[in-house]
């Protein structure tokens, strides 16, 4: 077992490496199979060792391609989704509906409708408009568990724009303000089966305590309407976010004492009081997000003079934005090494580049050997989560493959985007197919 602080990322060996790109071409996502199962692993047995009444779900959206689905499932994580698109990503992997959540805080009538014919296990219930909506449906068809989502009005430290836990979010029901008391009173007034409560703070959190409070908070707010209500929460869920090492000075708590920490917490807030719901936490980045490397080939080197530094070396690789939207719209910084050739040759400090049109400065003043040359492959570590969920054909790049290295060797599991699939969406109008160019 890896000890806290080490490192065990993900990375491709040189033939590794060199084999996926001529097999596959670049940019290619890679996730190793094992890695993830073993993250999935440690992660389960970490929280059962603090927490016999414990349950993971995989927070899909750090990764919802069908084979990753479909490892999670394997290992026993119930599957959170928060679409419908994410749903029927699930269902496709052999997910039982029944062991699927659905979240989202603008569900449509027809995606709540889709979960209820479809047998979804549970729903996370964001709004009173949602409310009325599910009332509505339960007339009809058996209503799934539900769980209320609060905001308990804490303020993670992580980027601003993926924290989610403050009062001033568009998440759920606020603690302070009463409205996730009228929510409970509200559900109990309709006979629906509340089963309890869920908080999501933030993600990439590498200080637990916004964590820690959420879950004290959501605790104490069960306990009090137990108390006011008669309601006896079954479940407590404290969302995902621990963080992952990208770089050598994020450095995240080790899973057992977080689990620890966020037990302790919430089990503190419950003693005496005869309330003993079954915890959940919702892991998604911490879970593949190490899993995963991207496979870039070196093109173009340039180097061209810059103010105070004299000159900067751009080096440009085949992909970018597109395959990873995150540096440009968050900052994040990557480990990047060269994997092919390897070699020990001095590192001089170079900023990767994509191939799209923009300013992007995908990784920028960052070391890589100075005897770099194009057709030299690159890989990105800590692309497992985040990166072809969040893809794009920006400039009309198709999106990258992703390949699953398995026991039995490396497995195609989403192929890259073809130019057909890439226009097949569109159509020019009789009227325009018509029209001839005029001068
Ligand atoms: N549960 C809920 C309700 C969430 O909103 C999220 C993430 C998770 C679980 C999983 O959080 P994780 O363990 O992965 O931190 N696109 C951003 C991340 C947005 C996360 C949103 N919610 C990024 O690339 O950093």
């Amino acid at each position: 077992m890896p000890h806290p602080g080490s490192d065990d990322r993900f990375r491709l060996t040189e033939s590794q490496a060199r084999d996926l790109a001529e097999a596959f071409g670049t940019p290619l996502y890679v996730v190793d199979e094992g890695h993830f199962r073993a993250r999935i692993r440690r992660y389960r047995a970490a929280f059962a060792a603090a927490e016999p009444n414990g349950e993971i779900t995989f927070a899909s959206k750090a990764n919802s391609t069908l084979a990753i689905l479909a490892i999670a499932h394997h290992e026993g994580c119930l599957i959170d989704v928060a679409s419908e698109g994410e749903f029927r990503a699930a269902l496709l992997a052999g997910v039982p509906p029944g062991r699927c959540h659905l979240h989202g805080n603008n569900k449509s009538a027809h995606e709540l409708r889709f979960a209820f014919e479809t047998g979804i296990g549970q729903i996370v219930v964001d709004n009173f408009a949602e409310i009325e909506t599910i009332a509505e449906l339960a007339h009809h068809h058996p209503c799934p568990e539900l769980v209320l989502r609060l905001a308990p009005g804490v303020d993670p430290i992580t980027h601003a724009k993926i924290s989610t836990g403050q009062a001033d979010t568009k998440f759920g029901f606020n603690v302070s303000d009463g409205s996730a008391e009228r929510a409970t009173r509200r559900i109990l007034d309709h006979g629906l089966p509340l089963a309890g409560f869920h908080c999501h703070v933030g993600s990439q959190l590498l200080d637990p305590e916004a964590q820690v409070t959420g879950g004290q908070i959501i605790a104490e707010f069960a306990v009090r309407m137990r108390h006011e209500t008669g309601f006896a929460a079954k479940v407590l869920n404290v969302g995902g976010g621990l963080g992952i090492r990208y770089t050598d000075a994020d450095q995240p708590m080790a899973v057992e004492d977080y689990c620890a920490a966020i037990v302790r917490s919430v089990r503190g807030a419950l003693e005496g009081t005869g309330l003993t719901p079954r915890l959940v936490q919702e892991p998604g980045r911490s879970l593949v997000g190490e899993s995963g490397v991207t496979l870039y080939t070196v093109g173009v080197i340039k180097r061209v003079p810059a103010k105070e530094i004299g000159t900067r070396t751009y080096v440009s690789v085949d992909g970018g934005l597109s395959d990873n939207p995150r540096p440009a719209l968050y900052g994040s910084p990557y480990p990047v090494e060269r994997v092919s050739p390897a070699n020990d040759a001095p590192a001089m400090t170079v900023t990767v580049s994509g191939k799209h049109c923009e300013t992007d400065r995908l990784f920028p003043d960052i070391g890589l050997p100075n005897d770099l040359r194009e057709g030299d492959l690159l890989q990105v570590l800590c692309t497992g989560a985040y990166n072809s969920a969040m893809a794009s054909n920006y400039n009309r790049y198709p999106r990258p493959a992703t390949v699953l290295l398995t026991g039995e060797g490396p497995a195609l599991v989403q192929r890259r985007e073809s130019w057909e699939e890439l226009f097949s969406r569109e159509a020019i109008p009789a009227s325009l197919a018509r029209e001839t160019v005029t001068a």
